[in-house]
This record gives C-alpha cells, sequence and structure tokens, in this order.
C-alpha cells in the first residue's frame, strides 16, 4: 500500500486511535482521555474533557522551547510601503498585552469580540488575545459593508469590536470607523467598547462614549497569561454565506481545530517547522484563519501577512517578490488571484526576475481550478500546484494531494483524494452511493474528522437543517461532484444557492433579497454566471410590478447601489437585466440552474416540468441583446 493508503485506511478503520496519535503531537494543559463523545445534541465531540489553550500552542509553546527568537510574523504592505517582522518572543508580548488590555475592558472567557480590521499584523494579534484568554473571535471580512456588520454583531452580540482607522485598497483608502458607527447603530446589539487602531493613512474621530484608541488602552494593560479552556470551548465564530440573507456562524472548537491544523500541516502541506508558509488570503476569510493565523504558528512556521493584492501593488510580479524575499516555502491562494497576474502578465516575463528555489508546492482554493489556470502557473513556475477543496464549515481541506505523505499524480479538474480522516462519497437523490464518474451530493460520513464545525452559532436546527438531515449519518457539503474510477474527487460547483466570486463566498439568496425590496420589482432571480477573471459574476434577471413605468438603465444603477451599499463591493454585483417573466416549474420553483446555462451559452435540456417552455426564448433573448 502506498503511504496515503496506509494512512487514509488507518483514519478510516480505527478513528479514534488515528486522532489520538495525532493529538499527542499538541501541547496540551490536560491531556484528553476520551477520544470522541456524542455531546447534548448527539454530535460527535474529540477530545470532550482535555484542556489547552491555541494561543499558547501558537506562541507560549514556541517560546518555552527556546523558538522564541525564530520569526513567527512577517508584515509586508505594499500599499502602505512598510515590511515588518516579528518573532515568536516578540508576538507574544504584543498579544499578551492586548489580552490583558480586553481583560481590563471586562472581556471573559466565552465573551465575544467582533474583529473588523485590515491585513494588519493587529489582527492576527487580537485574534490570539482573545484564544489567550478564552474569549471567542468573530472576525468579519473588512469589505463587508456596514449591513453585513451589523448582522454579525447581533448575532455573536460582542461585548467588544476591535477596528482600524482604515484599511487600504490599490489606489484608495477606506475609513472603517464610519462603517463600524453605522453599523452598530443598525444593530439591536451595542458592545460595550469599540476600540479603535489608528493608522496614519487615516485617523479616525474617537469622539463617542465607547471609543478607546487601541494604542493607549495596550500600552496600560498589563499583560495576561494564557487560561486553559476546555477542548470543545469554541475558538471563534466566523460567519458565511448560506443560501439565506441570514449568515451561518460557524462554530470552531479550540482542540479538535488546534489537532487538525497541526496534522494538516505535515499531511497536506509538507512543511518543516522552521519554513516560510504564505496564504495570500485575507483574515476575514477561512483560509486567513487556518492558514495565516493558526496552523503555520501552531506549526512553528514564520507566516506571512501581506496587504496587497497579486496585481496593481504594485505590478503582477508581487507573489514571485514575496516568495523570493521571505523564502517561502509554500504558497497558496486562489486560482482568482492567478488568472489577474496570467491576464496582466500572460507569458510570466516578471518571474524570471525573481528567484523561486525555495518555493516547494503552490496550492490552490476557494473555487476550482480550472485547468488552463493550472496549467499556467504548472508551466510558468515549474512547482507542483496542488488544488484542494474544503470550506469555512470544515475549516481545513476536505480532499487534497497529500504532499507529505506522497505527491500523488496530479489530474486537472480534481482536488485529488479525500484526506486522511475525510470520508467522502457521491450519493444520489435517495442517498445512494453513486456510481464512479456519476456527479452527485458530495457528503461526508460522520464522525466528521476534528476542526470541523460541530454547530451553528446559537442555531443548531439550522446546523441540523442545512447539514445533516437530508441523508442521516452524513453532512451534506453543498457541492456537487464526482469521483472517478481511481477515486479522485471532482468538485464541480455549488447546488445550492452560494456562488464565488474571485474565492469570496457569497449567497445569491440574500442578493435576491435586497434586489427583490426594491419597490419597482415583482420577482427576480441571481445566478452566478462565468467570468473569466473572477469564477462567477453575479447576474440578476428582475420582472417589473406591473403597470411600473422605469428607465432600465437607471433602475440597474439603483439595484447595483443597493447590493453594494448592503453586502459590499465584493459582491461584484454589477447586472440587472429587465425580463417579461421567469422560467419557473408549474409548482412555481424559479429555474435558476437553467437561467446559468443559458447566460453560460451552455447546452441545456428544457426542464419536463417547466410551465412555459418560451420563458426560455425570453431570457435567451435578453441576454444576447445586453
Ligand atoms: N476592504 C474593502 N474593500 C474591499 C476589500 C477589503 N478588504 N477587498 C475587496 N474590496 C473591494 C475592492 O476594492 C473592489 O472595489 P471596487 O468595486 O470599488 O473596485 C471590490 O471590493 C471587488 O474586489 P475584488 O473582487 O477583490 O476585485 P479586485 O479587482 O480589486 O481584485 C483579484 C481582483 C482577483 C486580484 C482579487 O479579488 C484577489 O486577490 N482575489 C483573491 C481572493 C482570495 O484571496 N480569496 C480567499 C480565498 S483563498
Ligand atoms: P468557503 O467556505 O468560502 O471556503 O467556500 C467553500 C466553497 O468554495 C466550497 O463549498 C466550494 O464550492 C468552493 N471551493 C473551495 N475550494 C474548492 C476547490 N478546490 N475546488 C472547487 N470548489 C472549491
Amino acid at each position: 500500500m502506498s503511504a496515503y493508503q496506509t494512512e487514509y485506511q488507518w483514519a478510516l478503520n480505527e478513528p479514534e486511535q488515528f486522532w489520538k496519535a495525532q493529538s499527542e503531537k499538541i501541547d496540551w494543559f490536560t491531556a484528553p482521555k476520551t477520544t470522541l463523545q456524542p455531546d447534548e445534541n448527539g454530535i460527535e465531540r474529540w477530545f470532550p474533557d482535555g484542556e489547552l489553550n491555541t494561543c499558547w500552542l501558537a506562541l507560549d509553546y514556541h517560546c518555552a522551547n527556546g523558538r522564541g527568537d525564530k520569526t513567527a510574523l512577517i508584515y509586508d504592505s505594499p500599499v502602505t510601503k512598510t515590511k515588518q517582522q516579528y518573532t515568536y518572543k516578540e508576538l507574544k508580548q504584543r498579544v499578551a498585552q492586548i489580552a490583558g488590555m480586553l481583560v481590563e475592558q471586562g472581556v471573559g472567557m466565552g465573551d465575544r469580540v467582533v474583529i473588523y480590521m485590515p491585513m494588519i499584523p493587529e489582527a492576527a494579534m487580537a485574534m490570539l488575545a482573545c484564544a489567550r484568554i478564552g474569549a471567542i473571535h468573530s472576525v468579519v471580512f473588512g469589505g463587508f459593508a456596514p449591513n453585513e456588520l451589523a448582522v454579525r454583531i447581533e448575532d455573536a452580540e460582542p461585548k467588544v469590536i476591535m477596528t482600524a482607522s482604515c484599511g487600504i485598497e490599490i489606489n484608495k483608502v477606506i475609513p472603517y470607523k464610519p462603517l463600524v458607527d453605522k453599523a452598530v447603530m443598525d444593530s439591536r446589539w451595542k458592545p460595550e467598547q469599540v476600540v479603535v487602531l489608528q493608522r496614519p493613512e487615516c485617523k479616525a474621530d474617537l469622539n463617542q462614549s465607547k471609543d478607546l484608541d487601541w494604542h493607549s488602552a495596550v500600552q496600560q494593560a498589563q499583560p495576561h497569561d494564557c487560561v486553559p479552556v476546555r477542548s470543545t470551548h469554541p475558538l471563534y465564530i466566523l460567519y458565511t454565506s448560506g443560501t439565506t440573507g441570514k449568515p451561518k456562524g460557524v462554530v470552531r472548537d479550540n482542540g479538535g481545530h488546534a489537532v487538525a491544523m497541526k496534522y494538516s500541516m505535515g499531511t497536506i502541506y509538507n512543511m518543516p517547522q522552521d519554513g516560510v508558509f504564505w496564504a495570500a488570503s485575507d483574515v476575514g476569510w477561512v483560509v486567513g484563519h487556518s492558514y495565516i493565523v493558526y496552523a503555520p504558528l501552531i506549526h512553528g512556521c514564520a507566516t506571512v501577512l501581506f496587504e496587497g493584492k497579486p496585481v496593481r501593488t504594485p505590478d503582477p510580479g508581487a507573489f514571485w517578490r514575496v516568495c523570493e524575499e521571505y523564502k517561502v516555502d509554500v504558497l497558496f491562494s486562489a486560482p482568482t488571484a492567478f488568472r489577474a497576474i496570467k491576464k496582466e502578465d500572460p507569458e510570466g516575463e516578471l518571474l524570471s526576475d525573481y528567484n523561486l528555489s525555495t518555493l516547494k508546492t503552490i496550492f490552490m482554493a476557494g473555487e476550482r481550478l480550472d485547468p488552463p489556470t493550472l496549467e499556467w502557473v504548472e508551466s510558468k513556475t515549474d512547482k507542483p500546484v496542488v488544488d484542494h477543496w474544503w470550506q469555512t464549515e470544515t475549516g481545513w481541506a476536505i480532499a487534497s494531494n497529500p504532499t507529505g505523505l506522497e505527491l500523488m499524480p496530479i489530474k486537472a479538474g480534481s482536488a485529488t483524494k479525500p484526506v486522511p480522516g475525510y470520508q467522502v462519497e457521491i450519493l444520489d437523490e435517495l442517498g445512494e452511493a453513486a456510481q464512479p464518474n456519476r456527479q452527485g451530493f458530495v457528503a461526508i460520513k460522520r464522525p466528521l474528522p476534528p476542526g470541523c464545525l460541530p454547530t451553528v452559532w446559537r442555531n443548531h436546527d439550522r446546523f441540523e437543517s442545512g447539514y445533516l438531515t437530508q441523508f442521516p449519518g452524513y453532512y451534506v457539503s453543498g457541492d456537487g461532484g464526482y469521483l472517478d474510477e481511481d477515486g479522485y474527487l471532482f468538485i464541480m460547483g455549488r447546488i445550492d444557492d452560494v456562488i464565488n466570486v474571485a474565492g469570496h463566498r457569497l449567497s445569491t439568496g440574500e442578493m435576491e433579497e435586497i434586489v427583490g425590496g426594491h419597490p419597482a420589482i415583482a420577482e427576480c432571480a441571481v445566478v452566478g454566471v462565468h467570468d473569466d477573471l473572477k469564477g462567477q459574476l453575479p447576474l440578476g434577471l428582475v420582472v417589473l410590478k406591473d403597470g411600473v413605468k422605469v428607465d432600465d438603465i437607471e433602475l440597474e444603477g439603483e439595484l447595483v447601489g443597493k447590493v453594494r451599499e448592503q453586502i459590499g463591493a465584493v459582491a461584484c454585483f454589477k447586472h440587472a437585466l429587465v425580463v417579461e417573466r421567469l422560467p419557473k416549474t408549474r409548482s412555481g420553483k424559479i429555474l435558476r440552474k437553467t437561467i446559468r446555462q443559458i447566460a453560460d451559452g451552455e447546452q441545456y435540456t428544457v426542464p419536463s416540468t417547466i410551465d412555459d417552455p418560451t420563458s426560455l426564448g425570453e431570457i435567451e433573448r435578453v441576454l444576447n441583446e445586453s
């Protein structure tokens, strides 16, 4: 048997022994005696009687083991022309001080802290400071509009919000404080304090009684030690788009997460302890949580935190420059980032300016790695390019090429094989296992391995109904796909109302709620259509109320503005077309999949359940004219 098969079979046949062995690789305060046990909801929980602290594992543990002077965090910010490095010792000192500040503000075990920050070291420090004192952080991506922030504040009920005065995008400074103020004003839940880090590019007005200047509050605080927490205690809540307007608060526990993070660094990424890991993502997404902050630090690596873009900061050589400058071992980003580089430097000419000899592997996730992008990156860099599939819900890869065990032959379009610990099956509508090469629901047999969500924050019913009830005994991923005859997994896309725009997960259902709220609109459909750069882009089709007369272009502008204002610029909602009617089934269900196929110019079959087949011709006509 190959190294992968041996490991996979062990995890399959003896999951408790397998994960117990992995759990012994992290430093518990109280080692768990129980490996797996159902909780009060019947959900399997890992290491329930263990005690640990995730910040200890990420920082103090390394300092206590003579590694305090090693580099922990490398901050590289082309948008502010700043470069800074922190050793483990320095990072620990700063985090302990921020933890002390939070405690002085009354934050304790289990309290929530919302973090709405740009890609600066203090964002990672804030997360680690929460972990240090057993507080639960909820990071909100800086590209989200106040409405999205307000929804998360209302659900998480944070005691404190931590923010910065601004974020910096290509050629523009975005003041954050007015966005936070608006979110707090709109939310029914009011935090006790808003701690604001002043950045020189734009100072915020701190004129409300709630506001606290980050630097002075932290300077005055006493450093705080790590407190032991139960393995099942939540480390963070990360909201992600579901099929409705209300995002789901994915809960991550401390113990299972730490074990999974550690395991993944060796098995999936083949990272040496002192290596340099770069996840070119954002701390607001799960990739940022797991692979900018927690996993590289728990593993003892240096992690790169990059405040820039793959292009225009200042050019499409930015990724290669960072890889050379910091001797990056593993680079991880979304395919869209490489498509952006390819668009601006099609021949990869800038690559020859840099020495990429330390770079071993490039990993991609967030959306399907399309074969042309795979081929381009492979041929230009001459490095293995590994597609791996995962979700906010799991926190780490479900399927990957397990490079720490062996580099398997790469098949374009496939995320390779299930990672040991995950039992991936393709199920048909009846829950029966599909034949090889037949598409179906991609499901994971329970128990899910450590690190995966045990519930949705304060809404366990949503966890059950959204993921567990469709096929008893399985977690349903929301993705469609197939396993080929060699057991390679091909993820073909979401089968629900979630789309991926430039690697950002968004809900078309939420966009429909916003668009449908316009007074001129009777009904609408938003679908994700193919885009060469961003993978998918949302497209709105709207039906006007009877008798309403509007200028189509003006209406489109209003709808685009509404989505931008309520979700944020990242939604990239730029087109809304007026149609006479939407294609529906006889029971009134909008045929979104068929609309998307028409928009993408794909072959489609007219569904037998369609109410009025001529409605499809209408969609084709409007799309052709647009
Ligand atoms: N704060 C505020 N605004 C933000 C933001 C942030 N953190 N991130 C993005 N935005 C804004 C952008 O400024 C842009 O605004 P505009 O419409 O006014 O120009 C809009 O949101 C769309 O941003 P984006 O989709 O990022 O487009 P882009 O053209 O700026 O960049 C890419 C395109 C491909 C370079 C970029 O999307 C990218 O690097 N993607 C990688 C995605 C990623 O890391 N995903 C995580 C999963 S691994
Ligand atoms: P997120 O929760 O933001 O990480 O988004 C998860 C979703 O992104 C998945 O359910 C997939 O639809 C998609 N996705 C992530 N990685 C991949 C991949 N490697 N291949 C195909 N789709 C992916």
